[in-house]
């Protein structure tokens, strides 16, 4: 599959993106280990979502989906779940299986996850590290990646961890190996990561403390289950953020967007580069903060990234990338390393494609030089990244004529209906079926 991009008038309107992924795999997770039903609504129903799902309905939970968008989880508490009759298949999804290694390492049964290629690549020695000093058993390939084979009836004692790397995903890991564990587990990040997990633990009645940076909780805590409200997820409304600023002249509203601050880097970013976005309706639902964006398109320049906004953006820099090509001048990236341990290496799959449409770019160790001009047509690698393929594919929108972006179909994990969202704006993205 590919995406056929033509140079796109973008107009005015109102649109919504689907639910945001880290909720959505965070509320399947949690309520299958609550008490009493947990009721979702605005789920994100793709690939990565689908596949917590399924592996929380292997692990023994009833779960239904009554519609595309919501969810109904019975919940029978901590020590419910059961021994899964297969390997669990996480597909291309690392929040799932970190997340899930966390869960299942204080399980009394012993249970196998595996993911497609991708995932199979990426390293898992930074959960294993920890969980190991906690007293799980946890078995992988020898450089760390995975499957990753849990061995049960470990007892888990609680322990102190300053993490080595800024990761949510580390960091929900031994919070839900924490829930299992004897004595007050507690983490130290060396900078402020996502923090839906601790959030909707406090929801469903569990007490977290974040004291000063050190977050910490008490095994053993009953988890109760609740009504969770998913927002649209802010990494796809990026999206449609940068084709809104990148236009000549377009005004554009994004309904109910989950801005929490530990998310909204890109905005900042974006802002510091000269984009008119301003924040409406802002409200709390269920813990997490929402708002309507308004997007205005812009000129953009070059800026030095501030590093201190690199947690708050890590999953947007393929789509500042294209802004900072777009933007006039230079604009400095560093310090953003972990880019090339995700779905693939961002950093050079970013650089490839950009180069590939005329732009001048540095690639660095950790980072990249983007001079910014105009995009030429051409023919572009995904390398099977989401992200990639949806930040070259708005890239397209502005370029001289017609752009290719390759291999699209994992665009699913994240953003189902990505052309057809795009569209709504004008964005004339096409999903071209291979034969
Ligand atoms: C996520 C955390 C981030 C992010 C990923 C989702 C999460 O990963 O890139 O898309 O839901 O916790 P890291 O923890 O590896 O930075």
């Amino acid at each position: 599959m590919h995406f056929q991009v033509n140079p796109s008038k973008i107009y005015d309107a109102s649109v919504t993106v689907p639910g945001d992924k880290s909720i959505s795999h965070r509320a399947l997770m949690l309520g299958s280990i609550a008490t009493g039903q947990t009721a979702i609504k605005g789920f994100l129903a793709g690939k990565d979502c689908l596949a917590t799902m399924s592996a929380m309905q292997l692990l023994g939970v009833e779960i239904d989906m009554p519609s595309s968008t919501e969810i109904l989880i019975q919940g029978c508490g901590l020590n419910s779940l059961q021994k899964p009759g297969s390997d669990l298949n996480l597909e291309n999804s690392g929040t799932a299986m970190r997340l899930l290694a966390g869960l299942l390492s204080g399980q009394r049964f012993s249970s196998v996850l595996r993911g497609d290629e991708s995932l199979s690549g990426r390293p898992m020695g930074r959960i294993i590290a920890p969980l190991t000093l906690m007293g799980a058993v946890i078995g992988s390939d020898p450089d760390g990646t995975p499957p990753l084979h849990i061995s049960g009836g470990m007892e888990l004692n609680a322990i102190h961890y300053d993490l080595p790397m800024a990761s949510a995903q580390v960091k929900s890991a031994l919070l839900l190996a924490g829930l299992y564990a004897d004595g007050v587990t507690s983490i130290t990040e060396p900078a402020v990561t996502r923090d839906h997990t601790e959030r909707m633990l406090g929801t469903m009645g569990v007490t977290v403390v974040n004291s000063e940076g050190k977050i910490s909780l008490e095994g053993g805590q009953q988890l109760d289950g609740c009504n969770v409200n998913v927002p649209a997820d802010l990494s796809s409304a990026s999206f449609v953020i940068l084709a809104v600023l990148l236009a000549e002249k377009a005004d554009v509203m994004i309904t109910n967007v989950g801005v929490n601050p530990t998310r909204t880097g890109v905005i900042e970013i974006l802002q510091g580069m000269g984009g008119d976005i301003t924040l409406e309706n802002k409200q709390l639902s269920g813990g997490e903060p929402i708002a309507d964006i308004r997007v205005r398109s812009s000129q953009l320049s070059g800026c030095n990234i501030d590093p201190a906004l690199v947690s708050l953006a890590i999953d947007e820099f393929p789509v500042l990338f294209v802004a900072a090509a777009a933007a006039s001048g230079e604009t400095i990236f560093s310090g953003i390393a972990e880019l090339r341990v995700k779905e693939s290496d961002r950093i050079s799959a970013m650089s490839e494609g950009l180069r590939n449409l005329g732009i001048r770019i540095d690639e660095q160790p950790d980072g990249a030089i983007i001079q910014g001009g105009q995009f030429t047509s051409g023919t572009l690698q995904s390398y099977g990244d989401h992200r990639i393929a949806m930040s070259l594919a708005i890239a397209g929108t502005v370029a001289s004529d017609s752009v290719t972006v390759k291999d699209v179909a994992a665009v699913d994990t994240s953003f189902p209906d990505f052309c057809q969202c795009m569209a709504k704006i004008g964005a004339d993205i096409n999903l071209i079926k291979s034969t």
